[in-house]
């Protein structure tokens, strides 16, 4: 009798916190964008001490009860002020179409990509937007990103990646993706914004790098990119293989320059 009752005293047990851990991962799954944005701001590893909430409310100001397809790039300006980046700008690095493996090969260094900054750590993988007549923040029914032009995820990268080229120097690494045809696209960010802004002489060379498979240093698309870059700046491009970008992830104490 004894046995049978801590058996079903046992179950009831383990089913509530089954249950509790359920409900737990539930509410904690389901952040509101702000507390998301503001989670992500608290856990931003810095010297400094940013006001995440002072930045949610420069944040918010720039699209909400506004329409979500007239929302221009200098609609960020205050934010990007009011959080102003704090990397060593002669450690930057662009990526074209190679986010992920970006993001594993700054990791556990200090170089930088867009994401690694605060701003870009905290809205990085978000969609957000307002409604005319309303103060509250969308996650859902929001513009496409091709919808229009002037959207507000958009308008922020576009604007955050100005703010990020504006303060590059010395020697900047681009990684391209060498698995299509055009790595060099004109469409993309780096094309449209960052190749223009990064400046000779605060920045002395672009190194690009590149997985060769359907495009190389050789490639047309390369040509266009060495001609869009501000003259004075000397172009290099280096062919390096995937195993041993890998194995650079793996091994941040290996500088990045010598990865490739
Ligand atoms: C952060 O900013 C808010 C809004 O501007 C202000 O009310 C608050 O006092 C600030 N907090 C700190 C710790 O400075
Ligand atoms: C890069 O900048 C940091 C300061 O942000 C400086 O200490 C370092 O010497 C610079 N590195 C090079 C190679 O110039």
């Amino acid at each position: 009798m004894e046995k049978k009752h801590c058996i079903i005293v046992t179950v009831v047990i383990s089913l509530v916190i089954v249950f509790v851990a359920v409900v737990l991962e539930i509410t904690l799954g389901k952040r509101t964008f702000k507390q998301e944005f503001e989670y992500r701001c608290s856990k931003f590893e810095s010297s400094k001490k940013y006001n995440c909430t002072e930045i949610w409310h420069e944040f918010e100001k720039a699209y909400v009860n506004r329409d979500p397809c007239k929302i221009p790039m200098n609609a960020y300006d205050s934010l990007v002020a009011a959080a102003p980046f704090e990397h060593a700008y002669n450690k930057t690095l662009f990526w074209s179409k190679t986010k992920n493996l970006v993001r594993d090969l700054t990791k556990n260094r200090d170089d930088v990509n867009l994401e690694k900054t605060l701003l870009g750590s905290v809205l990085d993988g978000l969609t957000w937007c307002g409604k005319m007549g309303s103060s509250e923040t969308f996650t859902k029914g929001c513009p496409e990103w091709n919808e229009c032009v002037n959207n507000p995820p958009r308008s922020f990268w576009n604007r955050l990646s100005t703010a990020f080229a504006d303060v590059a120097c010395e020697d900047v690494t681009l990684i391209l993706d060498g698995s299509i045809d055009t790595p060099f696209n004109p469409s993309t960010t780096f094309a449209t914004i960052e190749v223009k802004r990064i400046k000779y002489p605060k920045v002395k060379s672009l190194t690009v790098v590149i997985v060769p498979q359907k495009s190389n240093c050789n490639s047309e698309s390369l040509k266009a990119l060495k001609s869009a870059l501000v003259q004075g700046i000397t172009y290099n491009c280096k062919e390096v293989t995937e195993a041993k970008i890998k194995k650079c992830s793996s091994d941040p104490k290996t500088p990045i320059g010598k990865c490739w």
